[in-house]
């Protein structure tokens, strides 16, 4: 069977060694071996973002979503929501589920976040007391100004939750510099592992006072650690092998190194950049606002998306529908996960392939 190659963002290919990860002896999951893996697991995600000494990493069975409300729903204050796409709109609606006070700022989702804007929202709202933002949209690979953000949270002492989910492994983010009280992350994107279980990465003093606060009772946040911590164990029957796999990830990811890491990723980027730039393809945002993992490509008036894509997975390459802005005509290729230079290399002659076959050379009105 030859591989397939995922050009979507996430889930995304695994190496191999991730792959067998899967197939450990059977194991109950309150066996110390296990709380070892769980263990392992939580402190490599911790060094990955720099907060082995302040910060926490809680796993949950769920997809990042289940993540990003078990860090909503324990919210008591006033959210300011910084909504630039089709998460940060999903936050929202967590937020009204559990009626939570939102103010939202929205932003067009191809500018970059203004920054005096949230500043002046911070100044002339005084019952604010969480900023949520998205780091990395996935829906157009707009990356939001974390740092910045992070320096605000902190000169108006406002608690921070960013979703980080697509961009853990494949940016720096640092727990501290970035002044994250708490954000999140899945196992299947720059992590390189599989689906199916997610993680909050929490300040510990934030934390402990979310203690009974939350209005969940699987997604609890507080009480999921201290059971960890107590225990070793997580509450709840968790997915055993999926954990497996993880701890082989982070330890690949912590050997390859998290810098060498986002410049694979870079790397490949480009050459996907510069070779669609080629093919006649142009870009959603400009290159300063482009993520380092995915670009955003207008679709041409004369390319049937679905017919291209069709015709790349009988070759075994997946790319990505647009999302919500489809109807404004993009389709997503993200370059994460365990792919490498000549993977990028063939789908860009299989492309090419395809496009010449079709007659096809990308028209934009
Ligand atoms: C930025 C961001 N947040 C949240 C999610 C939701 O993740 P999941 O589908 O794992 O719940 C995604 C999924 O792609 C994402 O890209």
């Amino acid at each position: 069977m030859r591989k397939t190659i995922l050009m979507n963002p996430g889930p995304t290919n695994v190496s191999e060694t991730v792959r067998s990860a899967l197939k450990t002896k059977d194991i109950c999951h309150r066996e110390p071996e296990f709380s070892e893996v769980l263990q392992r697991v939580r402190s490599n995600l911790l060094k990955v973002v720099k907060g082995e000494k302040t910060h926490t990493a809680i796993p949950f069975v769920a997809s990042a979503t289940g993540s990003n409300e078990a860090v909503i729903s324990s919210i008591h204050g006033k959210i300011l929501l910084i909504n630039n796409g089709k998460y940060s709109e999903r936050l929202k609606e967590i937020a009204k589920r559990y009626h939570i006070s939102t103010k939202e700022l929205t932003f067009h989702p191809l500018e970059q976040i203004d920054l005096k804007i949230v500043e002046d929202e911070l100044k002339s709202d005084a019952k604010i007391s969480h900023m949520v933002l998205v780091h990395h949209e996935t829906t157009t690979g707009m990356l939001a100004p974390l740092r910045q953000i992070g320096r605000l949270a902190k000169k108006y002492s406002k608690t921070l939750f960013a979703d980080t989910v697509s961009s853990v492994g494949g940016h720096e983010i640092d727990a501290n510099l970035d002044n994250l009280s708490f954000f999140t992350v899945n196992a299947n994107k720059c992590l390189e592992s599989f689906p199916g279980i997610s993680f909050v990465i929490a300040r510990k003093k934030d934390l402990a006072a979310l203690k009974n606060k939350s209005r969940s009772f699987y997604f609890d946040l507080c009480k999921q650690w201290e059971y960890i911590e107590e225990k070793g164990q997580t509450p709840f029957t968790p997915a055993v092998q999926l954990f497996y796999a993880a701890d082989k990830a982070l330890q690949e990811l912590l050997e390859e190194g998290l810098k060498n890491r986002i410049q694979r990723y870079k790397r490949l980027k480009n050459i996907l950049k510069i070779g669609l730039g080629k093919l006649g393809f142009r870009f959603l945002l400009p290159g300063h606002l482009q993520s380092n993992i995915l670009l955003a490509v207008k679709l041409p008036i004369n390319m049937d998306y679905w017919k291209v894509h069709d015709m790349l997975k009988k070759r075994c390459f997946t790319i990505y529908s647009g999302q919500n802005l489809l109807n404004q005509g993009i389709f997503r290729i993200a370059s994460l996960g365990r792919i490498g230079e000549k993977d990028i290399r063939t789908f860009l002659i299989e492309l090419r392939k395809i496009l010449d076959k079709l007659g096809v050379r990308p028209i934009y009105s």
